[in-house]
Formats: structure tokens, sequence, C-alpha cells
């Protein structure tokens, strides 16, 4: 089994940099993806109260026995739950079922509703009261960057963005992390659609490895925490040996060259989703 690294978060608690990710896993899928996930050996579990699923999640945590500090649990604030951020975590604290979760995100900035200042203060509070090991934002652009950090305490330990070969923030990404914020990517294979770049293809030859797995490879090279989804066991297996592959400088620079400022998900700016 690869060897997942940790990377520390600019509160000196550390997260695995590959973790799994659950977005679009039907709920009652949930419990048996998770278990296959943690049997593969993933112990880093991204959720959110918008994905329907955390009872799942929760459930296969429990089902797993393996012991709670072993197993990195991240979920998200709803935007319709921002001016109720305590009550909200609360719900989603009793769905996983746990006393602490590691990672607490603001989901969507979603600038048009004006509250996430206040959804940070609410975590804020959260957190110092122990409930949450980390807090962080999602989707954050330099602008809500530099809105919430004029207000507020405590700086986000990450920032959660689609990140992927043909689309890579990489101005977003530098201003997280000249803040001090770490970079984790979303839909980091491109939700599968980055997989089939020639260049990706020539890599895999060379290295005898999948294209999803040079696709990892780079997120780990470039220090992103990355969470890939797969429903399929075999899947989630060749995502996670992606920790024992390494690209040199000249291999990293090519799959960047791949940039092509393609989105796939919703314009932060503008999203305003009501269901997450
Ligand atoms: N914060 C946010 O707003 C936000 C938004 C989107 C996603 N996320 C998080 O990021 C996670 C991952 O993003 P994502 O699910 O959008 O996209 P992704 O991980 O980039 O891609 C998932 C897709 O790729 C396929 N896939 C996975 N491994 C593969 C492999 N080795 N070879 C070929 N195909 C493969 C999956 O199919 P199979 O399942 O059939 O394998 C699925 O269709 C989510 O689960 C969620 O936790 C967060």
């Amino acid at each position: 089994m690869a060897t997942v690294p940790n990377l520390s978060l600019n509160n000196g608690i550390t997260i695995p940099q590959l973790g799994f990710g659950v977005f679009q896993v039907p709920p009652d899928e949930t419990q048996r993806v998770v278990e296959d996930a943690l049997a593969a050996g993933y112990r880093h579990i991204d959720t959110a109260a918008g994905y329907s699923n955390e009872a799942g999640v929760g459930a296969a945590l429990a089902a797993s026995g393996i012991p709670r500090e072993e197993i990195f649990i991240t979920t998200k604030l709803r935007n319709g739950e921002q001016g109720s951020a305590a009550a909200a975590f609360e719900t989603s604290r009793r769905a996983l079922g746990l006393d602490v979760v590691d990672l607490y995100l603001i989901h969507w900035p979603v600038p048009s509703q004006g509250l996430f200042v206040d959804a940070w203060k609410a975590m804020e509070k959260i957190h110092v009261d122990g409930a949450v090991r980390a807090i962080g934002v999602s989707n954050f652009l330099e602008d809500h960057l530099k809105t919430l950090l004029a207000g507020t305490k405590i700086i986000p330990a990450v920032n959660q963005i689609e990140l992927h070969p043909t689309f890579q923030q990489s101005g977003l990404a530098a201003a997280s992390r000249a803040h001090g914020i770490a970079v984790e990517a979303y839909s980091p294979l491109g939700q599968g659609q980055d997989l089939a770049a020639g260049a990706i293809s020539e890599l895999a030859e060379r290295h005898n490895a999948t294209p999803a797995q040079i696709v990892l490879a780079w997120h780990l090279g470039l220090d992103n925490i990355v969470i890939p989804k797969s429903a399929d066991s075999t899947r989630m297996r060749e995502n996670l040996a992606a920790a024992a592959l390494t690209l040199s400088p000249e291999e990293l620079d090519a799959v960047s060259g791949l940039e092509s400022g393609a989105r796939i998900g919703a314009d932060p700016a503008e999203a305003a989703f009501s269901q997450l």
C-alpha cells in the first residue's frame, strides 16, 4: 500500500495529502463506497452537508473499527445555512457520528448573500471551543479571501478550489499560499475529462502508470492536497497508488502546459446553489 504524505496546515495539524471525495456518491451507496476506500487505504474523506451523504460516511467510519485519530474528516457548511453555522455544524457532526470534525469549510462564498464573514466568525467559535481541529474555505476567489481576512481573526487552513491540468487557477493558488492557506484541489482529474490528453498518455507510458496516476502525481508534486472520487474499488486503489510516483520538474511542467482555462464547475463569483 502506498504511503500518503502528511502536509502540515497553518495551525500545525496534519492532513493526508491524498484523500477521497464523495461528491455525487448516492446516500444509499456511501457507506459501501467509503468502506471500500478505507479498505483500500484512504485515511482522509471529503464530504459536505450538501452531498446528503454524511451519515453514510459516519456509518463507514463506525463499521471500520479504525481508530478515530487515524482518519481525517472534512465536511462543509451549506450555502443556505451561512446565517446559522453553529446549528448546521451540530447537524453535520451528529450525521457523521463524531465528537470532533477535522476540517470544516465554507462550501461557497455566495457573495450575493453577504454572509460568509458572519459564518466564518461562528466557525472561529466552533474551532476555539474544540469541536473542529481546523477551519477553511472552498471556492473563495482572491477578493473573497481579502474580505474574509480583513474582518476576521483566524486565517483559513485551506482553500478547496477546482484545480486540474486544464484549469489550474495558478494565480488564486499562489495568492492562497502567500497567506499560508493550503491549496486543496477538487475535481482533480477534471472529472475524468483531463485523462485523455497526449502529454498525460506519454508520461503514463514512460512511468508504466495510468493517466489518473500521472495527474495525481502532478498534484502531489505541486504540493496540492488532492481528493479524487471513484465509486470503483479498483480505481480507488489505482488513484491511491499515485502516492508512490514522483514526476521530474520537466514532467510537472509538461502537465502544467495543458492549461486551457476550461472551468468545469460553477464560477464562485456567481454561484448561489440552494441545494448545497
Ligand atoms: N468544494 C466544492 O465545491 C467541490 C466541487 C466538486 C468536487 N469537490 C470534491 O472533490 C472530489 C473530487 O471531485 P469530482 O468528483 O468532481 O471529480 P474527480 O475526482 O476529478 O473525477 C471523478 C470522476 O473520474 C472518474 N475516475 C476516478 N478515478 C479514475 C481513474 N483512475 N480512471 C478513470 N476515471 C476515474 C470517476 O468515475 P468512477 O467513480 O466511475 O471511478 C468520476 O467520474 C469530490 O468528490 C468532492 O469531495 C468539491
